[in-house]
């Protein structure tokens, strides 16, 4: 067996290439623009809720809005109307990202504050969503960020569930993150279904959150990016799809947000507080 990987930067490089793959899919199909998809707003709008500096990872040689802005170039050719939106919150961080000068729109904000930067996407646009931030606590996916769009979005997010031992935090305090991973499946609209994909083997225990059309899911197509992007990661990584093993995907979710210990006690948890489940889980009879 390969040796383990340390450190968060060779995670960086399976994470771009799986951007790179999903937009790159998606803006693919926008511009040959089959019959069976003639349907979608031939209007883009790629969002990167935590763009970061935009300077090049020493490991994949791309940053997310070099990779937004590299297929924005390509729609923009073949004539169609497309924008990139780049939130970063950290003032110094933004500044850098400024100075790369992408033809995008900017906002210095916490991308939590949805009513900032959500009047400028066209309601009548097909949308990608990157959330990226450095670990789960800052996750900036919302409901009322949900509702603010279009209903042609797809989403990559990124969930570091125990980056430097995040996972101490109060049980308490982690219901939060049960709280947030609901708000984004009850968002999904009936023909989309949602796939946790986590790195297996990994401390810091990056997960990824895939949400597209469950065609795209059925034919395999989110599978087979993801095993292509992280193909070099030593341990294999798990995927579990929403609608179609709703019992395997909460179970991930349980590994990544209970620890260990509460693991061990987690049936008895569910049975005597119920307190982790949704609602919709519970009727679902999971
Ligand atoms: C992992 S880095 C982003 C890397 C970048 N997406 C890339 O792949 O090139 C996370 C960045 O998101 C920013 N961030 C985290 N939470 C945020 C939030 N809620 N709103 C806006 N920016 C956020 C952090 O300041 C940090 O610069």
């Amino acid at each position: 067996m390969k040796s383990p990987i340390v450190g968060s930067s060779p995670r960086t490089i399976g994470k771009h290439t799986l951007l790179n793959a999903l937009v790159g899919r998606e803006v693919g199909i926008l511009s040959t623009r089959s019959r069976a998809v003639r349907f979608l707003p031939r209007q883009y709008v790629m969002i990167d809720l935590c763009a970061g500096n935009g300077l090049l990872d020493i490991h994949s040689g791309l940053s997310s809005p070099e990779i937004l802005c590299k297929h924005q170039r390509f729609l923009q050719q073949k004539g169609i109307p497309v924008k990139v939106i780049l939130i970063e919150k950290d003032l110094n961080t933004f500044n850098l990202l400024a100075k790369r000068k992408f033809q995008a729109e900017l906002f210095c904000c916490d991308a939590r504050n949805v009513n900032i930067y959500t009047n400028s996407i066209p309601y009548n646009a097909t949308v990608f969503v990157h959330s990226d931030p450095n670990h789960i606590e800052d996750w900036p996916v919302s409901n009322t960020l949900f509702q603010s769009l279009p209903k042609y979005t797809t989403l990559l997010g990124t969930l570091g569930c125990n980056v430097g031992g995040l996972k101490r935090l109060s049980l308490d305090h982690r219901k939060k993150w049960f709280a947030k991973l609901d708000e984004l499946l009850e968002w999904l609209p009936a023909w989309h279904d949602a796939m946790l994909v986590s790195l297996n083997g990994d401390k810091a225990q990056w997960a990824y959150i895939v949400t597209g059309p469950t065609k795209w899911h059925d034919s395999g197509r989110y599978i087979s990016a993801v095993k292509k992007a992280f193909d070099y990661w030593p341990y294999g990584v798990t995927m579990v799809r929403y609608k179609t093993d709703k019992e395997n995907f909460f179970a991930l979710r349980d590994q990544l947000f209970y620890t260990s210990k509460e693991m061990s006690v987690r049936d008895q948890l569910f049975y005597t507080s119920k307190l982790f489940y949704t609602s919709k889980e519970m009727s679902d009879n999971v």
